[in-house]
C-alpha cells in the first residue's frame, strides 16, 4: 500500500473533501487515466470513492483527511484514536492470512451483496496477479454470506479491525459498516458493481469481470434462453415430422351436376369452363360434355363463336364445334366426359370417366354414357 500511496494521482477527480462518486464518474476517470498513461484507480480507491471516503494515498499524503469534516468527534469513540494514528500504519489489507477479515473485505461485506463463488475465484486470481495476500476462509465465508458459526465472532473482530485501522479515512463510516455486519450476525451479500463483467464502463473502470451472479434476473434470463431453445427444437421437430406426411392436393370433385337438359340450347355452352373445365355441347339429337383439354400437350383451348371452332393458344390446334381436330398438331379429338341423368333429372357429369377417339382406332363417342339423347 505504501507503493500505491506513492503512485497516487488525483487526475480529474475533485480534491478531498468530496461527495460519493457513482460508477459512471469513476469509469470516466479510469478512461481518462488510461488515455493519459496515468496509473489506474485501484479497487480500494474505487471503493473509497463510491463510499465518499478519501483514498488511502490521499489520507497518507496530503493529510486532507484529517481536515475532513465528515468525522465528528462524537460520532464514534474510536474516531479520535483512529484519526490520531499515524498514517504510515495504514494497511487496508493486513489480516488475510491469519483468519481475520480485512478492512477491505469488511467494506465489501458491509455493502450487503452476496458474492458468488466465481466472483471470489476472480478476486483470488486478481490478488495472485497483484501479489496480494489471498482471501482467507473467514473472508470467503463472509463474502459468500454463509451463516458460518464463526461469522458472529468474526463480525465483531471485523468491527474491531476496522475501528483499529489507522487509516483516517472516515473511520466512523467503516465502523458503522462493520457494525451493520455485526448486527446481521453474518455478512450477507456484495457485488462490486451492477455492471460487472458486462459493461464497457466497468471494464474501463478496471473492475474485474467476475461473471453472472445467480440472482433472480439471471435466472429469468436463463429460463428465457431455455424456453427459446425449446421452442426452436419443437418447431424443428414438427417440420421434420411434417416431412413424413403425404403431400395431398385437394382438387375439386370429379363428379358434379350441371343442371337440367332443357337449360342448354343448340351449340356450345362455356359457362362451366372455369369451374369444371368442360363445355356442354348440344346437337339436334345429343347432349354431350367435352373435356376442355387439348390432345396435343394439354393446354385449354378457347371457344371462338365467330369462327365456330375451338382454338388452342399454345400451338394452334383447331377443333370444330364438336371437339374434333382439323388443324394443328393435335393428334385426335378432345375427350368427352361421362354423362347421365341423375334421380332429380339433372345432368350428372363425371370427368374421371372419359371417352376418347384415338387416332386410327374406333371412336368411343357413341358408347353409353358418352352422351344423352336430346
Ligand atoms: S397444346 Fe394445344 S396445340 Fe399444343
Amino acid at each position: 500500500m505504501a507503493d500505491e500511496s506513492a503512485k497516487g494521482v488525483l487526475g480529474h477527480l475533485p480534491p478531498w473533501p468530496r461527495k460519493e462518486l457513482n460508477n459512471s464518474v469513476i469509469a470516466m476517470e479510469q478512461a481518462y487515466r488510461q488515455r493519459k498513461g496515468l496509473p489506474p484507480l485501484s479497487d480500494a480507491d474505487i471503493e473509497a470513492l463510491k463510499a465518499g471516503q478519501p483514498m488511502s494515498w490521499e489520507a497518507g499524503g496530503s493529510g486532507a483527511v484529517s481536515a475532513a469534516p465528515a468525522v465528528p468527534a462524537a460520532a464514534s469513540p474510536a474516531a479520535p484514536a483512529a484519526v490520531a494514528t499515524p498514517p504510515a500504519a495504514a494497511p487496508t489489507v493486513t489480516a488475510s492470512s491469519n483468519g481475520n477479515i480485512s478492512a477491505e473485505v469488511a467494506g465489501w461485506v458491509a455493502q450487503g451483496k452476496k458474492w458468488s463463488k466465481s466472483a471470489i475465484a476472480a478476486e483470488q486470481a486478481r490478488r495472485g496477479r497483484k501479489s496480494l495476500p489471498p482471501l482467507n476462509d473467514a473472508e470467503i465465508t463472509a463474502l459468500l454470506g454463509e451463516p458460518a458459526e464463526a461469522a458472529p465472532a468474526a463480525a465483531p473482530a471485523t468491527a474491531a479491525a476496522v475501528a483499529a485501522t489507522p487509516r483516517p479515512s472516515a473511520p466512523a463510516v467503516l465502523a458503522s459498516s462493520a457494525a451493520s455486519v455485526a448486527r446481521s450476525g453474518a455478512s450477507t451479500r456484495y457485488v462490486g458493481t451492477p455492471a460487472v463483467g458486462t459493461s464497457k464502463a466497468a471494464a474501463a473502470g478496471g473492475l474485474a469481470a467476475i461473471g453472472p451472479e445467480d440472482n433472480e434476473v439471471n435466472q429469468a434470463r436463463r429460463r428465457m434462453v431455455w424456453a427459446s431453445v425449446g421452442a426452436f427444437l419443437t418447431a424443428w421437430f414438427l417440420a421434420f415430422f411434417r416431412f413424413f406426411l403425404p403431400r395431398t392436393l385437394f382438387e375439386p370433385a370429379t363428379s358434379f351436376k350441371i343442371g337440367y337438359p332443357e337449360e342448354y340450347g343448340l351449340g356450345v355452352d362455356t359457362k362451366w369452363q372455369q369451374k369444371f373445365r368442360i363445355w356442354v355441347d348440344r346437337t339436334p339429337d345429343r347432349i354431350f360434355v367435352i373435356y376442355a383439354r387439348c390432345t396435343h400437350l394439354g393446354c385449354t383451348p378457347d371457344w371462338k363463336p365467330s369462327e365456330n371452332k375451338f382454338k388452342c393458344p399454345c400451338h394452334g390446334s383447331g377443333y370444330d364445334s364438336e371437339g374434333v381436330n382439323f388443324e394443328g398438331p393435335a393428334p385426335r379429338p378432345m375427350d368427352r366426359a361421362h354423362v347421365e341423368v341423375a334421380a332429380d333429372g339433372q345432368i350428372l357429369v363425371d370427368v374421371s370417366r372419359l371417352y376418347q377417339w384415338p387416332k386410327g382406332q374406333p371412336s368411343q363417342f357413341n358408347d353409353d354414357g358418352a352422351y344423352l339423347r336430346a
